[in-house]
């Protein structure tokens, strides 16, 4: 797909009718688009295909003028599909590109093609239609997401790691929960994606410049021929809307920032310290100069990605902010930060669900790492509530006392004989031992969303029936 800056002096031939010569070369290079919006083709020739059948359809061209129209089209689709088309940037862009080449191909009867129909309108259609198939591929990514997490979940319900706030231990949770927490987060950017390929279901093609046209246009049939569910209903708003475009990226950078969070528990959790899990070789890397490690450059990059994501929001807010209605050149610059955006997102899910599925959980340290830092403080205080009556805060003055003189004498809670824990309160009996392991702590959580392996396996199930 090469491309060729050809002679710049000859007025450009689709729309140079009242211009004397062409544009200077720093005009033409500020002006194409062809460079990344040559990605739209697919879409460009299926709307141009959808739009002539209908032009035809309405006697508004000849069926034979159409036949021949989408002929060339045809060959056009699969001369780019095979590397055998020459993209020019005196063409500026792929709509100029294709009709153009149309031209050669059939002669006068291309110039048909664009009869009711403007650029403007094109292009919103061919971006339409590219961002609606990203939200669905998305979509998938996300249920591939989904189900590993879910795997993970159901094979470590039992499993206990402890909870932290603040990063410091709090109290203990399972992995499976855990897991799931990932699920809710990534469920609703799925949520999200399916909103968005909702709003965006219009089809903008007979909007024309901005006006609409006089042509008796029949925009009913182009929209379901194109899988749109309707027309849009205002032309102005057509041409010189982008919400879509934004609605995908926000999308985008909140997805991101799960995954950037998730990518950080997995930097955090495979150094040698924490030691939780351990990455499969096929998703970290060697050191050249260090042979002992492995490092987790693609959970790197995840959160690395973030960054890229969200200054493509915010490039796509700030082209558009000031712009008078309707369509002004400034959104040429829409295309690539999606575009952008679009692949970073794709590589991120993926390699991450790669991630999730090949992540060795050790089990052993995760279940020392909850049943220190007095992780199960908040169970002994619960059980002097139900089984001795105190108020909470009561009981927490009492725990705070049990952990001080734990802490002074180097053990856990569950090592102080029940002597030291009577000399704090009477009430105290050796009954409270059952509640101070880890495990009994977990099966204690069991309310609605809680994270005691039965409701982790409600939630599961939950999910199961939802993906
Ligand atoms: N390449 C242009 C874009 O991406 C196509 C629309 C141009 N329309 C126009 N009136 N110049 O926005």
């Amino acid at each position: 797909m090469a491309e060729s800056t050809t002679d710049t002096k000859s007025s450009n031939q689709m729309w140079g009718g009242r211009f004397a010569s062409g544009p200077d070369a720093i005009m033409e290079e500020i002006n194409a688009s062809i460079g990344f919006d040559k990605k739209l083709f697919a879409q460009d020739i299926r709307g141009s295909i959808a739009h002539a059948t209908m032009l035809a359809h309405q006697a508004i061209i000849s069926a034979e003028d159409k036949d021949k129209i989408v002929h060339g089209l045809n060959t056009i689709l699969s001369e780019i599909e095979s590397g055998n088309f020459e993209f020019s940037r005196k063409l500026e862009d792929i709509h100029m590109n294709v009709e153009a080449r149309l031209a050669t191909l059939i002669g006068p009867t291309a110039g048909r093609l664009h009869t009711a129909r403007s650029r403007n309108d094109q292009v919103a259609l061919d971006f339409r239609l590219w961002v609606k198939e990203e939200l669905q591929k998305t979509e998938q990514l996300l249920t591939n997401l989904i189900a590993a997490f879910l795997d993970r979940a159901e094979e470590h319900a039992e499993t206990v790691m402890p909870g932290f706030t603040h990063l410091q231990t709090a109290q203990p949770v399972t992995f499976g929960h855990h897991c799931m927490a990932y699920v809710e987060m990534f469920g609703r950017d799925r949520a999200r994606v399916r909103h968005a390929i909702e709003h965006l279901d219009e089809s903008p093609i007979g909007a024309a410049a901005l006006a609409g046209t006089g042509y008796p246009i029949d925009r009913h049939m182009t929209a379901r021929a194109l899988g749109f569910r309707e027309p849009t209903r205002n032309s102005i708003d057509t041409v010189s809307d982008r919400d879509f475009a934004i609605e995908f990226l926000s999308i985008a950078a909140i997805c991101a920032m799960h995954l950037s969070r998730l990518a950080e528990e997995i930097v955090i959790w495979s150094t040698p310290q924490f030691g939780f899990v351990r990455l499969s070789d096929a998703f970290s890397t060697g050191s050249s100069i260090m042979p002992q490690k492995k490092n987790p450059d693609a959970a790197e990059l995840v959160r690395a990605k973030t960054g890229r994501i969200n200054g493509s929001l915010i490039a796509l807010l700030t082209i558009m902010k000031g712009l008078p209605l309707a369509y002004s050149k400034d959104m040429q610059e829409d295309k690539e930060q999606v575009f952008d955006a679009a692949e970073s997102l794709e590589l991120a899910v993926s390699a991450m669900t790669g991630m999730v599925r090949d992540l060795t959980i050790n089990t052993a340290r995760m279940k020392a790492a909850a049943g220190s830092g007095y992780s199960t403080a908040t169970d002994l205080a619960d059980w002097l509530v139900r089984e001795a009556g105190l108020p909470f805060r009561d009981a927490h003055h009492v725990t705070g006392r049990a952990v001080a003189l734990a802490e002074s004498k180097g053990c856990d809670l569950a090592e102080l004989p029940l002597a030291d824990l009577q000399a704090i309160d009477a009430a105290i009996t050796d009954k409270v031992y059952g509640v101070l392991t880890v495990e009994a702590s977990v099966a204690s959580r069991n309310s609605f969303g809680g994270t005691a392996p039965s409701e982790v396996r409600k939630q599961i199930a939950f999910w199961r029936a939802r993906n």
